[in-house]
């Protein structure tokens, strides 16, 4: 299996909390992985350090063998690293055909000309109908983003997010807050999209049953260390995450 990223003793401290704490991992091509633990185990942490909204103490990420450890993130996004935007950054009076046109088109780096030409534009014209395709709003393209569903408008998101057509793309928590049938459409999407090999995902997510049914590996983070890494199955049957889970530690750590 391709490796796409690879975190040798990535460190991040704040104060004395080790936030992230020499951790080790690698993420393959393909494989859609899912960073779990609970709160304050560091998983924000873990995707700012690879996403470049913080640097680390020390340690070392490499993106297809390439060291990225300081490159800043929007040359990340260039080699091919994305992660999801938030609603905020939807605008809800535009249609959601043109939300998705603004990134493509300034990827195309015309967004100068983006007035006078956007009719013009059958590149990224179509471009932007191949996105709302892969994330199935290709039937609401005219409506005004604001009045879609929550469900929709965090596909929207994701598509945002996959305009500048990336190799890995993070997800943190692309349910959130939404109800059963919109959670089930999202989650469709996203398989499909992983399945396709349109991106490779790597999702942070709480709800447990998504992440089993989600995902191919499930990596959990505790106390800024990989407590365990595995397909789903085997991290079910895992005494340590068990123990985590079950709030168990505690007590056990008392006697
Ligand atoms: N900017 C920050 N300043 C101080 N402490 C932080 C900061 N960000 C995170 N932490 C601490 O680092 C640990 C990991 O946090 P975080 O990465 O947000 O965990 P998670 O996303 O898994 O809930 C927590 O103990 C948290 O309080
Ligand atoms: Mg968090």
């Amino acid at each position: 299996m391709a490796e796409l990223l690879r975190t040798e003793k990535l460190r991040k401290y704040f104060g004395m909390v080790s936030a992230t704490d020499d951790i080790d991992l690698r993420i393959e091509d393909g494989v859609l992985t899912s960073i779990i633990g609970p709160n304050g185990a560091g998983k924000t942490t873990l995707i700012n350090l690879l996403t470049g909204n913080l640097l680390p103490d020390s340690g070392k990420i490499f993106f297809q063998g390439e060291e990225i450890t300081h490159l800043p993130t929007h040359k990340r996004v260039k080699k091919g690293m994305c992660r999801s935007f938030q609603i905020m950054n939807i605008f809800p009076k535009l249609s959601v055909f043109e939300n998705l046109q603004i990134p493509v088109l300034s990827l195309l780096d015309r967004s100068l000309s983006f007035f006078k030409h956007v009719r013009s534009h059958h590149d990224a014209n179509e471009r932007v109908e191949k996105l709302l395709t892969e994330i199935g709003l290709i039937e609401k393209k005219d409506l005004p983003a604001g009045t879609l569903s929550h469900g929709d408008q965090r596909l929207l998101e994701i598509g945002l997010a996959m305009a500048p057509e990336p190799k890995l793309l993070f997800l943190d928590e692309p349910t959130a807050g939404m109800n059963p049938v919109e959670r089930l459409k999202v989650l469709e999407n996203i398989r499909r999209l992983s399945r396709e090999k349109e991106a490779t995902f790597v999702i942070i997510e709480h709800d447990m049953d998504i992440v089993f049914s989600l995902s191919d590996r499930i990596v959990v983070l505790h106390r800024g260390q990989i407590l365990a890494d595995g397909k789903p199955d085997q991290i079910k049957e895992d005494e340590a995450v068990r123990k985590v889970y079950l709030g168990e530690e505690i007590l056990w750590e008392r006697v």
